[in-house]
């Protein structure tokens, strides 16, 4: 530290012999860190991102700022500042995992540092950059190329000489979120999907979702033997034990006139025709949630008006089972009973009449485990009761079944394909074993390729990614690197690049809004409705504001997510920092999104051809709900930074 301190000593001294006075130094640090952009937690003054000493390849700072990327920090100087200095690398706390990072500086918008890209263990890299005469200075984590995993990142040792206006952060003002969805008519319409399946013989449960002034009455016509509806609620349920694809005509009536739907219902060997679309507890409450939590979501999504739109399932993610070892008797004691059925922690006194309430109100409901001894929390998990616990969730009543490959790892040190995949036919078997329809969605991060072979080992969706967090690097990095997934994507089985951060949310106990501006949610939820992605709110539904519920009730948006075809979008344009995905649709329309990732608004346009149509096309803005009109060759449009527009094309 001495050996630093007369280090800066001895250049504020050569400084100030060049210039008749010393220049002051600014700590990095002592900057206003909040303003920094980041890719995942929070940035750290003098410390790591993970809150530790800061340290490169064992050399330790004491100064200097923590981050990850992607992160981007503009800071105003007044054009009289002399240098910036800063060792910058990945952090020892990014522990043995594969980061790979760049850090770039510009000065007035000029590069004029970039560091080769640094990986764990490699040593600190120098920085030196001559400030005179500039008056905007950024800097710049960059991925690496590979996505933002473990890129953490160290600004160490990193200071500002400078002799006028103390240098400050740039305070970029969020913009206003806006809404674009105009509200649902007083009329009756009926939303959500237009095809949903069932198992012979197993419990049947569909709410029709509908928007209009109550009371409203329900009628169908064609449903197959073994369903009834009833008219007050419009919740369809019962059992169908005859196979077949049965044309449904749904009715919605209220005192301003009527609404049908043509509606297929499947009784087959499949289920989860198209994404599924609800509610999961782990990206606002995670090991914060409860039985109460759960029941006020459930109540939320009908309250809120998001069940009229489609949205259905309420799905508990970790963090409801025992805890093996935890000195709360809450939390801890015996994980499974005498006749080794799992237990649920005191946060959970009585599954079933928690499924049973949520049933209820006609919405289905998940639950969460792992193949693993514990869940990624260190929750009580299924390996070596597979088939008992598939049975335990049917018989609690459970839809629908997350499956963690957390500690399975232990079990499968070095996974080859067939460990990868072994889990999970397992489970499939022993949930076809149960007496119900659930969902089996599959969670490990994208390993050995699953979007591959998800659909073999009987995965109705399986993740394709790390977790999402609320940044626009981590949800833009995700949804735009799903291009050749597509492929693996149909009826049954979704790919699935992780839940929706849009709204409060936090990781619990502690809720904050998410840090995505308006543009970039709106290119979050265009995004995954192209991508035929299973739609999962991440946030406290009991605090919902006019934005976020806007967002997620655009009709026309979530009919893209829901086509019957069940095709996920592929990029066919990726030029100039802009990309163009299009999903085909079943009535034959094209669904477009153009995404603008770049910080300048942009214009972006798409050629017929590259769609492979051509001719005159009706263009409707599907966020507006607005025809825009005939278009030939081509469309453009100009799309805010970080922003989207999402249009249906229609051949004349
Ligand atoms: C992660 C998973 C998250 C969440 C968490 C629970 O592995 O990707 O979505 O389920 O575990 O501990």
């Amino acid at each position: 530290m001495q050996k630093k301190l007369l280090i800066i000593l001895a250049v504020n001294l050569w400084a100030g012999a060049l210039f008749g006075q010393a220049p002051d130094t600014l700590w990095l640090a002592d900057l206003d860190l909040s303003q920094m952009e980041i890719g995942w937690g929070e940035p750290h003054a003098n410390r790591s991102i993970e809150g530790k000493t800061i340290t490169i390849n064992g050399r330790i700072f004491e100064h200097g700022v923590g981050t990850h990327a992607v992160s981007y920090y503009a800071i105003n100087l007044d054009g009289e500042a002399e240098r910036f200095k800063a060792m910058v690398g990945v952090d020892d706390d990014a522990n043995q995992q594969r980061p790979s990072i760049q850090f770039l500086v510009h000065a007035d918008r000029r590069q004029v540092f970039k560091s080769p890209i640094l990986h764990f263990r490699e040593a600190a890299f120098p920085v030196e950059v001559d400030l005179q005469g500039v008056k905007l200075l950024e800097l710049m984590v960059e991925d690496g190329g590979d996505g933002i995993g473990w890129d953490h990142a160290d600004w160490a040792d990193a200071f500002i000489l400078y002799r006028g206006v103390k240098p400050t952060a740039r305070v970029t003002p969020k913009p206003e979120p806006y809404v674009l969805t105009p509200s649902p008519r007083p009329e009756p319409r009926i939303n959500g999907a237009r095809i949903y399946g069932g198992r012979p013989g197993r419990p049947f449960l569909y709410r029709i979702p509908a928007t209009g002034e109550r009371p409203m009455k329900f009628s169908a016509s064609g449903l197959p033997a073994g369903l009834e509806l009833d008219g007050n609620s419009g919740i369809i349920s019962g059992k169908a034990d005859a196979k077949g694809t049965y044309p449904v005509t749904l009715t919605a009536a209220n005192r301003l006139g009527a609404a049908t739907l043509l509606f297929k219902i499947v009784i087959g060997d499949q289920i989860a025709l198209t994404p599924p679309l609800g509610w999961n507890s782990w990206n606002c409450f995670a090991c914060a949630v409860d039985d109460r939590q759960v029941r006020s979501a459930a109540q939320a999504l009908i309250a809120s008006g998001l069940a009229d739109h489609g949205w259905s399932y309420i799905n508990i993610d970790d963090c409801w089972a025992i805890k093996p070892g935890d000195a709360d008797p809450g939390l801890g004691g015996r994980e499974r009973d005498s006749q080794g059925r799992i237990r649920t922690n005191a946060k959970f006194p009585d599954m079933r009449a928690l499924t049973d309430y949520i049933h209820g109100l006609g919405l289905k409901t998940g639950i969460y485990s792992s193949p693993g001894p514990l869940t990624c929390a260190g929750y009580a998990a299924s390996y070596q009761h597979e088939e008992q616990d598939a049975l335990q969730f049917a018989e609690w009543g459970f839809d629908y079944l997350k499956y963690d490959w957390c500690s399975y790892g232990e079990i499968a040190r070095q996974p080859s394909l067939e460990d990868y995949q072994k889990p999970y036919h397992v489970m499939r078997a022993a949930l076809d074993r149960a007496d119900r329809d659930i969902v089996f969605s599959l969670c490990q991060y994208g390993m050995g390729e699953v979007w591959k072979w998800g659909a073999e080992v009987g995965g109705n969706s399986w993740r394709t990614t790390g977790d999402i967090v609320d940044s626009w690097s981590s949800m833009s990095g995700i949804g735009f690197s799903q291009a050749g997934h597509e492929w693996h994507a149909g009826p049954g089985h979704w790919n699935d690049p992780d839940m929706l951060v849009v709204g409060y949310v936090g990781w619990g106990p502690n809720l904050h809004p998410t840090r995505l501006t308006a543009d970039e949610q709106y290119t979050h939820i265009t995004l995954w409705s192209l991508l035929a992605s299973p739609l999962l709110i991440g946030c406290d539904l009991t605090r919902l504001d006019a934005f976020t519920l806007n967002l997620l009730t655009n009709d026309e948006v979530l009919a893209v997510n829901q086509d019957p075809l069940g095709v996920q979008a592929s990029r066919v344009k990726q030029h100039g920092g802009v990309e163009v995905w299009v999903k085909k649709m079943e009535d034959g329309s094209l669904a477009v999104g153009l995404f603008n990732p770049n910080r300048e608004k942009s214009v972006v346009s798409v050629d017929w051809n590259s769609l492979g149509i051509s001719g005159g096309q009706t263009v409707r803005d599907l966020w507006r709900q607005k025809d825009l009109g005939v278009y030939r060759d081509r469309f453009s449009r100009e799309v805010p930074a970080h922003g989207a527009c999402l249009v249906l094309l229609r051949q004349i």
